[in-house]
């Protein structure tokens, strides 16, 4: 447990909300010492003892770490000073010297987890920028670890490029499901059967992943020469690996974008 006071603004968000959620249940901080905001001002965690405001810059001055957990859109509105404190921003595509100016905070660290922070299963790789000690960068780890893995990378352009990686979350696993369970139904296949089968391929067998080397489970089934070798040759030839550089190109060229914005 930590002495500092952590504020969420935006903490009654998809992110916000499950980090705040994660933070308290792990006991990083006490209820007393989490401050939440949001627009329209309420919360369930208020129950548990966090306090919850409206006022931005009361949470920043309240606070000692202070997360921006609002949409990108809405950071320009916010008018916080948070002079001499350490922001960590979750949001997608605004430079860390961007947010620095427009709050003068000391540090800024931009961090990138997903969507599986709600079942504390995200990655987060995140960037430091400006003065922050190793028990500040220690913190900081230990506060992402509260909802999965994390790693600090030592160049802001990572963050932008692992937005479109990691930072999609489920997206790309749940694009391969519904197109294996259409391609199945189309192929004839019961809705149902096909439905279970593709999910069992990406959520369930996929758990074999977790301890074992994805290369050699694709070298020794290739070697097979049988059914699945056949498959993946397929998605080989048809330049699988290609269409995934390209769409994470694609996705960090928003990110990138969204930062001259
Ligand atoms: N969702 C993802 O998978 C994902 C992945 C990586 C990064 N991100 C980044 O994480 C950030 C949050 O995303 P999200 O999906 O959690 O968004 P979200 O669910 O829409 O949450 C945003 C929260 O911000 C609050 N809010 C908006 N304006 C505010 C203001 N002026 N003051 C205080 N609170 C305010 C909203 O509550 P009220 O409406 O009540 O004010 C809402 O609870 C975004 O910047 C996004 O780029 C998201």
């Amino acid at each position: 447990m930590t002495n500092e006071t952590l504020g969420i603004i935006g903490g009654t968000g998809w992110l916000g909300g499950s980090i705040a959620k994660a933070v308290l249940a792990k006991g990083l901080f006490p209820a007393g010492k989490l401050v939440v905001s949001n627009r329209s001002g309420t919360h369930p965690l208020a129950q548990q003892g966090a306090s919850l405001v409206t006022d931005n810059q009361a949470l920043v001055d309240r606070s000692d770490m202070v997360i921006i957990a609002v949409r990108p859109e809405h950071f320009a509105s916010l008018h916080i000073n948070a002079a001499g404190k350490t922001i960590i921003s979750l949001m997608a595509g605004i430079t860390a010297q961007t947010i620095a100016a427009q709050t003068s905070a000391s540090a800024v660290v931009r961090a990138m987890p997903n969507a599986a922070v709600e079942i504390e299963q995200s990655f987060t790789p995140w960037y430091c920028f400006g003065a922050m000690d190793a028990l500040g960068k220690n913190l900081v780890q230990r506060l992402f670890e509260c909802v999965g893995t994390a790693a600090e990378v030592q160049e802001e352009g990572f963050i932008d490029y692992l937005s479109a990686l990691s930072g999609t979350g489920p997206a790309f696993p749940a694009l391969l499901l519904t197109a294996l369970s259409n391609q199945a139904i189309a192929a004839g296949i019961p809705a149902d059967i096909a439905q279970l089968a593709a999910k069992n391929v990406v959520v369930n067998s996929s758990q074999l992943l977790a301890s074992r080397d994805p290369q050699e489970i694709i070298d020794a089934l290739v070697a097979y020469r049988g059914v699945t070798a056949a498959a993946l040759q397929a998605m080989t030839h048809g330049h699988f690996s290609a269409l995934i550089g390209r769409a994470l190109q694609e996705g960090a060229a928003v990110a990138r974008k969204g930062l001259q914005s």
